[in-house]
């Protein structure tokens, strides 16, 4: 934790001073509000708005690809003492889960304590495609299918447009293997979409977010990503 007017001249934005009187006069948010306080202090985490400009948090920055197992939290800490996705991560830096992956999915997870990367992932204006691959209970109709790509209503709002691929149906166990390709990340959205049309979803993986996969890591393994990839993230969100 650092105080913000030294991140901020840090920044080359402004001197520290300078920063300071900025702060005193409202003209600087931390994540969204306005601090008056010289001694708030900030983490790499955090976004920093100086006279309307989002200035760069030059505190190193780590990004981490999990392949995240079932049975852990997609948080930091849990309440009920339950294994959080940070517990796999050994690392002396503390860093957060982009978005959320319920307790039972598994695959692609970013963690990062780049602030300014986070908020424009999770944007939902910025589309970022997010690929899953489900195991459902029931064969999944053409018609279902086509529906699902269209957009199904989920508490009174309908999804936008998805892809939807079917791998593999098993008549036998009654199962279908689906794909499906969605822009959006509203709470448990694929296990809802098939719920909307009376699927139950049995196994739920993350396959890809953008263009990072888990190949090459086993489930619970995880590794940073390279500096091309980082630079890569951001020209994503800029498009
Ligand atoms: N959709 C879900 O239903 N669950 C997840 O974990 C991710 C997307």
């Amino acid at each position: 934790m650092e105080r913000i007017q030294k991140i901020i001249a840090q920044s080359g934005y402004c001197s520290r001073r300078k920063a300071e009187e900025l702060i005193i006069a409202g003209k600087v948010k931390l994540n969204g509000k306005i601090v008056t306080r010289l001694g708030t202090t900030a983490n790499g985490n955090d976004v920093i708005e100086v006279e309307g400009f989002t200035i760069e948090n030059k505190q190193e920055k780590i990004y981490v690809l999990l392949n995240k197992p079932r049975g852990v939290v997609t948080s930091t800490k849990d309440d009920k003492h339950r294994k959080v996705v940070t517990d796999l991560i050994n690392i002396p830096i503390r860093i957060y889960p982009v978005g959320r992956l319920d307790y039972d999915t598994t695959g692609v997870l970013l963690l990062t304590n780049d602030g300014v990367l986070t908020n424009e992932l999770l944007h939902p204006s910025n589309n970022i495609e997010k690929v899953y691959v489900a195991k459902i209970k029931g064969i999944l109709t053409p018609g279902h299918k086509k529906t699902l790509e269209a957009g199904v209503v989920i508490d009174g709002l309908k999804t936008a447009a998805a892809k939807v691929k079917i791998k593999k149906v098993d008549k036998k166990a009654n199962t279908s293997i689906v794909e499906v390709t969605i822009h959006e990340g509203r709470n448990h959205q694929i296990k809802n979409m098939f719920k909307a049309l009376g699927y139950e979803v049995e196994k739920l993986r993350r396959e890809r977010l953008l263009f990072l996969t888990c190949n090459g890591l086993a489930t619970g393994e995880y590794r940073f990503l390279s500096i091309k990839e980082v630079k890569r993230l951001y020209s994503e969100i800029k498009k």
